[in-house]
């Protein structure tokens, strides 16, 4: 799945940045994944879904669906959108695996473009990228209006694409004028929903009682936010693994941040917390490390041998499942426990 989260999840924005973005993936060759997928991001929320099965867009979130309602001709650009970009991005696969690139079996080719746009200092900027195969191939540079190859295949699609010259205008409108256009009127009309502040419900998670300590935040709205340990009220950066912001499929994030405690003494424990922190909201959500606290289903030996015994089959499944290292946490809340 590294394809697609390649250009799902980006680096976090902070202040009052907003950003469009669309992520077309066209794949060829692979089993249970559609032949093409295409999905519309404000803020990172997913607004809007189609895919070579569904053709016509299914608006995401309460906001979209509610705009759909409003503007119903929004939905059949959408869906000429979908059907003309499902087609154009299997032709441009066509012509790689003309010029022998992308030639073998499997196939994924992916678009990502869009716009930014600062609502406090007016700066906006437009992009367009496409990967191969999970790596950048081309990208489209606005200020030469050229194309750039990210890799040495890629020159000679570049100088294709350089010749194009009503596709080079057509991007530099789309990606100058019609995008910011769009994305403006969208965090317009769902400002309640995407200025909106949803604190992260946070829980301390832990494989074993040796493994590292996770602080885990879910169900938090909007994505610029952070996370760290401190130990004695200051951040620390030793022994700290910090993971990506990821979506939740509600709209909500979650991201966790390890600390690995092998060194920690038992009686230091109580010096420590886990803060979480949005970038333009005082609202942290400090969490102490303690023992009590810490969720975990991990089970003790002894009690295994006591449960094998005494719960005959069920003792031995629950062994076979603790061998095999399977740690699954139930689904609590709704929201999304990580596999740990
Ligand atoms: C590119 O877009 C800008 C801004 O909309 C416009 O001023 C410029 O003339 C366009 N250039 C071409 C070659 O279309
Ligand atoms: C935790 O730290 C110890 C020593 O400081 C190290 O041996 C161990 O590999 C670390 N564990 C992880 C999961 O990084």
């Amino acid at each position: 799945m590294k394809l697609i989260l390649l250009f799902l999840f980006c680096p976090i924005a902070f202040s009052a940045k907003h950003t469009l973005r669309y992520t077309l993936t066209a794949a060829s060759g692979i089993p249970n994944l559609p032949e093409f997928v295409a999905v519309a991001l404000v803020d990172n929320v997913e607004i809007g879904y189609c895919d070579s099965h569904r053709i016509n867009p299914e608006p995401k979130t309460d906001w979209s669906k509610k705009g759909v309602e409003l503007y119903p001709n929004v939905l059949d650009w959408y869906t000429y959108k979908c059907e003309r970009n499902q087609r154009l991005i299997k032709m441009r696969i066509e012509s790689l695996k003309k010029h022998f690139i992308c030639s073998t079996g499997a196939c994924v080719f992916q678009r990502m473009n869009g716009c930014d746009w600062d609502d406090q200092t007016a700066d906006t900027s437009g992009f367009n990228r496409y990967g191969c195969n999970g790596e950048d191939f081309i990208t489209f540079d606005l200020k030469t209006l050229t194309w750039v190859g990210q890799t040495s295949q890629a020159d000679i699609i570049k100088q294709e694409w350089d010749r194009d010259t009503r596709r080079i205008r057509f991007w530099n409108n789309t990606l100058t004028y019609e995008c910011l256009h769009s994305l403006k009127e969208y965090v317009a009309f769902g400002k309640s929903s995407l200025q909106r502040t949803d604190p992260p419900s946070v829980s301390l998670l832990q494989k074993t009682p040796s493994s590292p300590v996770s602080c885990h935040a879910t169900g938090f709205y909007p994505d610029r936010a952070s996370m760290f340990w401190r130990k004695d009220g200051e951040e620390i950066h030793e022994d700290v693994d910090h993971g990506e912001i990821l979506p939740n499929h509600d709209g909500t994030f979650q991201m966790r941040v390890d600390l690995n405690i092998s060194s920690v003494k038992p009686e230091d424990w109580s010096r420590y917390d886990c803060v979480f922190q949005f970038s333009d909201v005082k609202k942290d959500v400090i969490t102490k490390l303690d023992k009590a606290e810490i969720r975990t289903n991990w089970v003790p030996p002894s009690d295994f041998l006591v449960a094998a015994v005494t719960g005959g089959v069920v003792g031995l499944l629950l062994l076979l499942v603790c061998i095999t290292g399977l740690f699954i946490w139930r689904k609590n809340d709704n929201n999304r426990i990580p596999v740990l």
